[in-house]
């Protein structure tokens, strides 16, 4: 037998549909909107930035994570997510089986607003395009948003964490759950049971 990625992690009864297409290369619309992205100078922040925060994970998730937008390490590094916050964000995916790589991770900004300031609604307006077309493109099952900068763009509302988290929503027919930011469950970390439920939460929806 031909022991592929996948034949090996079936032996090893690891679950292998969280993988799936894993390796597919990006097609030729994907990597168009990527280089526009790259490229982009609509708003101000392509001023300040290092390097564009494409996105980074698996372009066949059946789950996508939205985040706010890049801080320091991700504006040196060009990935989403590999500061502090990221390791919990890591740790947060860890606890319903999924590897980073598995899911795909992309932010409302694709670049980082100066000292971490929170995104102004016309930043939010000229780079969210790119977002939109990243979710149709990549179809997840369900979309995860952390924290409310991702989840009042994502549900064009203005109510608060409290109120949105904990249940499912809907963005253009894909189910999407709001929970914490993990940058605010540093912070806050008797929150923590709370997104726990909503990752059980998300946990549940996949597999229903
Ligand atoms: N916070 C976010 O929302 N996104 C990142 O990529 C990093 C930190």
């Amino acid at each position: 037998m031909n022991m592929t990625h996948e034949h090996y992690l079936q032996a090893m009864n690891i679950d292998v549909w969280k993988l799936r297409n894993f390796s597919e290369k990006p097609s030729s619309d994907w990597q168009d909107l990527q280089t526009k992205a790259m490229g982009c100078t609509a708003c101000g922040l392509h001023k300040t930035r290092t390097q564009v925060v494409f996105g980074v994970g698996n372009i066949n998730a059946d789950l996508m994570i939205i985040g706010e937008a890049p801080g320091f390490h991700e504006d040196q590094q060009g990935q989403p997510f590999v500061g502090r916050a990221g390791q919990l964000l890591n740790a947060m995916l860890n606890t319903i089986g999924f590897a980073r790589e598995s899911v795909y991770i992309a932010n409302i900004l694709k670049c980082r607003p100066p000292e971490n300031r929170d995104p102004m609604p016309e930043e939010v307006a000229q780079c969210t395009g790119f977002l939109e077309k990243q979710i149709a493109l990549v179809q997840p099952k369900l979309l995860l948003a952390v924290g409310r900068i991702a989840a009042h763009f994502l549900l064009n509302s203005q109510s608060s964490l409290h109120q949105l988290r904990g249940k499912i929503h809907e963005y253009r027919n894909t189910p999407l759950i709001i929970t914490y930011h993990p940058a605010y469950l540093l912070r806050n970390p008797a929150d923590k049971g709370k997104a726990f439920q909503d990752l059980q939460l998300t946990y549940r929806t996949l597999h229903s």
